[in-house]
């Protein structure tokens, strides 16, 4: 049996499918929001819990978690843009899927914190639409509705490109997203991560969920409530 190595550490792969669920169902909630409009502000509100996790794990998680490890430069994206040989393949994310996870993260950001701010004139609300004027609210709305066909385009070419991968370069990267690992064949030894720090994982996912819960229910202005 091949021996295969640990790339991708246990909380970033359950970031990832808790991600992906909770974009997509933020979106049917979206569609749906005569419905559903409370559970698609409270699937926002685990969005942003998300992002902010990974954006600390991209600072203090393992190896090819690390925004420092795959952020390509101009030269190393050019470089790998040049040479089409499937040879290049990269332990963790390669140059041009470290791009692609850069603007969705940032997107999905945007899309998540401009809901905070927002209503849909009629008797829900973002927890900060009251403590800013109708000109914030607007640009927060606009950004809002249309980040989302952006957000949309970004996670197509997402899908596309594994599909992409598996089928035309023969490379599977879902396996890996679910396993953790790949093949001694796609990579060396001395990639691999020693272990998933899931202690610091648990601390990291409690102390985010414990500021979303601030930042949206302890601390969110009271609305007066004027619908009589
Ligand atoms: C709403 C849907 C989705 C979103 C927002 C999303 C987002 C992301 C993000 C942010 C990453 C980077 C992982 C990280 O470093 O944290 C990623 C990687 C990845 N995603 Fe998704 N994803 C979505 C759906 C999917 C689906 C449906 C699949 C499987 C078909 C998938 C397969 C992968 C794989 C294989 C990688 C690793 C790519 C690589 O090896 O560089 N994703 N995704
Ligand atoms: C990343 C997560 C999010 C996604 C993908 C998303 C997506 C969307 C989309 C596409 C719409 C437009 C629906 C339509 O008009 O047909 C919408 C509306 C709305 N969203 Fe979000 N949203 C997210 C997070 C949030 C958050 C965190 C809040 C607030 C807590 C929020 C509050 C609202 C409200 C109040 C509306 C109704 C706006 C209106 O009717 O004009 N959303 N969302």
């Amino acid at each position: 049996m091949t021996k295969k190595h640990l790339i991708w550490d246990l909380p970033l792969r359950i970031f990832h499918w808790c991600f992906a669920f909770t974009i997509f169902g933020s979106w049917y909630t979206a569609e749906n929001k005569d419905d559903y409009i409370d559970l698609h502000m409270q699937l926002g509100y685990v969005a942003l819990g998300l992002i902010i996790f990974r954006v600390l794990w991209g600072i203090i998680g393992p190896k090819h978690a690390r925004f420092s490890q795959f952020i390509p430069s101009p030269k190393t994206l050019i470089t790998y843009l040049k040479k089409s040989d499937a040879k290049q393949a990269t332990p963790g994310h390669n140059p041009l899927g470290a791009l692609m996870v850069i603007t969705m993260i940032i997107l999905i950001t945007l899309q998540a914190v401009s809901g905070l701010f927002i209503d849909d004139d009629i008797f829900s609300s973002g927890p900060y639409n009251g403590a800013v004027s109708d000109g914030i609210e607007n640009i927060m709305s606009f950004i809002h509705h249309n980040t989302f066909n952006f957000m949309i385009a970004a996670i197509v070419m997402h899908i596309s490109a594994i599909f992409f991968y598996w089928i035309i370069k023969k490379q599977n990267l879902v396996l890996p997203m679910i396993t953790g690992k790949k093949s001694a064949k796609e990579v060396n030894a001395s990639d691999a991560i020693p272990n998933s720090k899931l202690l610091l994982g648990i601390v990291i996912a409690v102390l985010c969920a414990g500021f979303v819960y601030w930042l949206v229910v302890i601390n969110a202005p009271v609305i007066e409530d004027f619908y009589y």
